[in-house]
C-alpha cells in the first residue's frame, strides 16, 4: 500500500523515479508526486488520481527544471488520513520549504504531533498524518549543529522517528544535504537497491530491477543513508547495523506485460510455470521435502499437535484449501482463520502450536501482526511467502518462498496457486518428520503436484468458450458459486476475484449450505457456477454436489459447470460445460480455479473497468 521511490546517484533522477513509480503504481493509484533536488532547488510535482495525471503534469512543465535534479523521491499513494486530492498527494513539504517527505503507512499518534506543531506556529497544508514528519524534520535540522549535509538528515530522522507510533516507511530529501536521500522503516516494507555508482530505496525490489539485481534487507526500526557513494544503515539510535545483502532472481522483463493487455491476463498465463519454479528442487537426496530457511528442529515438528493458518483474502482462500490436505497427510488438526480476526478472539496458542502465516507480499500487516501474536505466544510460525526479505518471513521460525516471480495486478492468481503447491509440500514435510509418510508415498505426490504445471497448460489452452460467456454474462448483476471440499474455497475465491474486478455482487457457497437459505437467492436466469470434484475420486462427493446442481436447476438457475473430462453425469445438468483435466481431489483446485480467474477477468474488460487496478483497492495491504 503506497508505492515509495528513492534515487541517488549521477543520472537524472526525474526518470527513474517516475519509472520505479509505473512499476509500484499496483500498490495504490489514488495520486502520485515527485520530488527532486536540482543544485539549488528542491522541486515538487503531485497530482491527484493515475500517475498518467502525474506524467501529463510534468510534460506541461514548460521549464523542465525538475528534470535536472540527480536525486529525487516519488510516491504512488493509497489514501488513508486525507481524500485524494492534490493537497494530500506527497511528498509534503516542511513550511520552510526546506525538506520533502514521502509516506507509507499510518502515523499513530499524528493528532498530538499536529496539536503541538500547530501550537508552535506551524500551519499546515494537507490532511494528511505525513505533513507533520515534514515539519518534524524541518524543525530537528534547524537544532543540529555539531554536522550538516547528509548526516544531518540521517540523525534528524533518527530523532523524529523516535517521536512516532505506528507503521511507517519514510523517505526525505533536504536542500541542505545534497546527493542523498535518507529513509527509514517500521512495520512497513522498505528495501534497498545498490548500483554502480548510485543506489535505490523501494517499496519492493521491482521499482529498481530496471538498473540492478543487488539488493539490502532492511531491519525493523533502521534509518537508512543513500548517497551516490553507497548506503549507511544504522538504527534509530544512530548504531551501525549491517543489511543482508541479496539477488533478485528475477529481471525487469518478468515484471513487464509482455504483450497482454493487463498483468492479470500475463500472470494467469504464467501459473504453470510459477508452479513448476515453486516445486522445483524441493526433494532432498533422501526423499525429503526441503523449506528454504528454517530455525525449527524436526524435534519442534514432531511436537506440534495443532496447526493454524493465518492469511488474507486469496491467500486465506489458500490456506482454506490446504487444510484438507494437511489434516488428511499429517492427522493434526489445523484451522484457518481471517489474520485480521486471529489475535482479537485470543486464541489457543502455546509452543506445540505450529502457525502457518500465508502472504504474496510478506508485508500484509493484519497477517504480520497476527503472526506477531502467535510468536508472543510463543507458537512457532512457518511462512509461506512469494517476496524474498519481506517482514513475514524475516519474523518466521521458517519459511517456503513461493517462486512465483513478481504478482503485479491487484488481483492475486498465480500467488494462490503457487500458495497451494507450498501448502502442500509443507503438509508432506510435516507428516515425514511426524512419520506418518514414507519417504516413497510423499514422492508419489510430489509427482502428482509436478504434473499440475501440464494440466493447467491444457486448461489455459481451452479457455475461448470462458471468455465467450464472460461477454454473455458481463450484464448479470448477480453470480454465485458453489462447491464441496476443496471446491468450496475454490468457489470463495471465484467470486472474490469477481467481487474485486467486475464490482457484482458474487457470492461462494458450500454446495451443502444452499438448502440452508441462500437457495433463496436463485431466481429464474441466475448465473451459478458449480465446482465439481472427480467422479473418479470420492464418489459421495461428486453425486452429492450433482444433486445440488439439480436443485439449483430446478429453481431456474442458469448452470456453469466445472467439471472433469470425462465426467458425463453432470452433462444434462450443465448450461454451460467447462472442461478441465482429471486431477487426484486433493490436487483439483490447481485446475478448476483457473477459468474462474479467467471468467472474472474477461467480465471486468467487458464491463469496462481498470483489471490490474480495480478501484479502492491496492496490493500488499501495509494497514490493519
Ligand atoms: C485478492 C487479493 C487479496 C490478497 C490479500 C493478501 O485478489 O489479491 O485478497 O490475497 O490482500 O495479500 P498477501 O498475500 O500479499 O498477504
Amino acid at each position: 500500500m503506497c508505492g515509495i521511490v528513492g534515487y541517488a546517484g549521477a543520472r537524472p533522477a526525474l526518470q527513474i523515479v517516475v519509472d520505479g513509480l509505473r512499476r509500484l503504481e499496483y500498490r495504490g493509484y489514488d495520486s502520485a508526486g515527485v520530488a527532486v533536488l536540482t543544485e539549488t532547488e528542491l522541486l515538487i510535482a503531485k497530482r491527484a488520481g493515475k500517475l498518467a495525471n502525474l506524467d501529463r503534469a510534468l510534460a506541461e512543465d514548460a521549464d523542465g527544471r525538475i528534470a535536472a535534479g540527480s536525486v529525487g523521491i516519488g510516491h504512488t499513494r493509497w489514501a488513508t488520513h486525507g481524500g485524494p486530492t492534490d493537497r494530500n498527494a506527497h511528498p509534503h513539504l516542511s513550511q520552510d520549504g526546506r525538506v520533502a517527505v514521502i509516506h507509507n503507512g499510518i502515523i499513530e499518534n499524528f493528532a498530538s504531533l499536529r496539536t503541538q506543531l500547530e501550537a508552535e506556529g506551524i500551519e499546515f497544508a494537507s490532511d494528511t498524518d505525513t505533513e507533520c514528519v515534514a515539519h518534524l524534520l524541518a524543525a530537528e535540522l534547524r537544532t543540529i549543529s555539531n554536522t550538516s549535509g547528509p548526516a544531518a538528515l540521517a540523525e534528524a530522522m533518527r530523532r523524529v522517528c523516535r517521536r512516532l507510533e505506528g507503521a511507517f516507511t519514510l523517505l526525505a530529501i533536504d536542500k541542505e544535504a545534497p546527493g542523498a536521500v535518507v529513509g527509514a522503516r517500521r512495520n512497513s516494507p522498505l528495501v534497498v537497491g545498490v548500483g554502480d555508482g548510485e543506489s535505490f530505496l523501494a517499496s519492493d525490489v521491482s521499482a529498481f530491477i530496471a538498473h540492478t539485481r543487488d539488493a539490502l534487507e532492511l531491519g525493523q526500526d533502521q534509518v537508512v543513508l543513500i548517497t551516490p557513494e553507497g548506503v549507511e544503515i544504522t538504527d534509530f539510535d544512530g548504531k551501525p547495523v549491517e543489511a543482508k545483502p541479496y539477488h533478485v532472481d528475477w529481471d525487469a522483463r518478468a515484471a513487464e506485460k509482455g504483450g497482454h493487455d493487463w498483468f492479470m491476463q500475463k500472470e494467469i498465463e504464467e501459473q504453470p510455470q510459477a508452479v513448476a519454479d515453486t516445486l522445483r528442487g524441493r526433494v532432498g537426496t533422501t526423499g525429503n521435502i526441503l523449506l528454504d530457511e528454517v530455525r525449527l528442529t524436526d524435534q519442534d515438528l514432531r511436537d506440534v499437535d495443532k496447526i493454524f493458518v493465518v492469511a488474507c483474502g486469496t491467500a486465506y482462500h489458500a490456506g482454506l484449501v490446504a487444510k484438507y490436505a494437511i489434516e488428511h497427510w499429517t492427522r493434526i488438526p489445523c484451522e484457518v482463520e481471517l489474520a485480521s480476526e486471529f489475535r482479537y478472539r485470543d486464541p489457543v496458542l502455546d509452543r506445540s502450536t505450529l502457525v502457518i502465516a500465508i502472504s504474496q507480499s510478506g508485508e500484509t500487516m493484519d497477517t504480520l501482526m497476527a503472526l506477531r501474536h502467535a510468536k508472543e505466544q510463543k507458537a512457532r510460525v512457518l511462512a509461506i511467502c512469494n517476496t524474498n526479505g519481506s517482514t513475514i518471513p524475516r519474523e518466521s521460525d521458517a519459511v517456503l518462498y513461493t517462486h512465483g516471480g513478481p504478482e503485479i495486478a491487484v488481483a492475486s492468481t498465480k500467488a494462490f496457486l503457487t500458495q497451494l503447491a507450498a501448502c502442500y509440500l509443507v503438509g508432506l514435510h510435516l507428516a515425514q518428520v511426524r512419520g506418518i509418510k514414507y519417504a516413497d508415498e510423499v514422492a508419489s505426490v510430489v509427482e502428482q503436484l509436478r504434473s499440475m504445471p501440464d494440466a493447467i497448460e491444457k486448461v489455459l489452452a481451452s479457455m475461448d468458450g470462458v471468455r465467450e460467456l464472460a461477454r454473455e454474462l458481463s450484464s448479470q448483476n448477480t453470480l454465485l458459486f458453489i462447491g464441496r471440499h476443496v471446491g468450496y474455497p475454490v468457489a470463495l475465491e471465484g467470486a472474490l476475484k469477481l467481487k474485486e474486478l467486475a464490482y457484482m455482487h458474487a457470492e461462494g457457497f458450500a454446495a451443502g449450505e444452499l438448502k440452508h437459505g441462500p437457495i433463496a437467492l436463485i431466481d429464474q436466469g441466475t448465473p451459478v457456477v458449480c465446482v465439481v470434484p472427480s467422479p473418479a475420486g470420492r464418489g459421495v462427493l461428486h453425486d452429492k454436489i450433482v444433486s445440488n446442481i439439480q436443485e439449483v436447476r430446478a429453481r431456474g438457475a442458469r448452470t456453469i459447470v466445472i467439471a472433469e473430462e470425462d465426467d458425463e453425469a453432470v452433462v444434462p445438468y450443465a448450461d454451460h460445460l467447462i472442461r478441465v483435466p482429471r486431477t487426484p481431489t486433493l490436487l483439483a483446485p490447481f485446475v478448476t480455479t483457473v477459468p474462474l480467474q479467467v471468467l472474472a477477468c474477461e467480465m471486468a474488460t467487458a464491463r469496462g473497468h481498470d483489471v490490474d487496478q480495480p478501484r479502492n483497492l491496492a496490493k500488499s495491504v501495509t494497514v490493519e
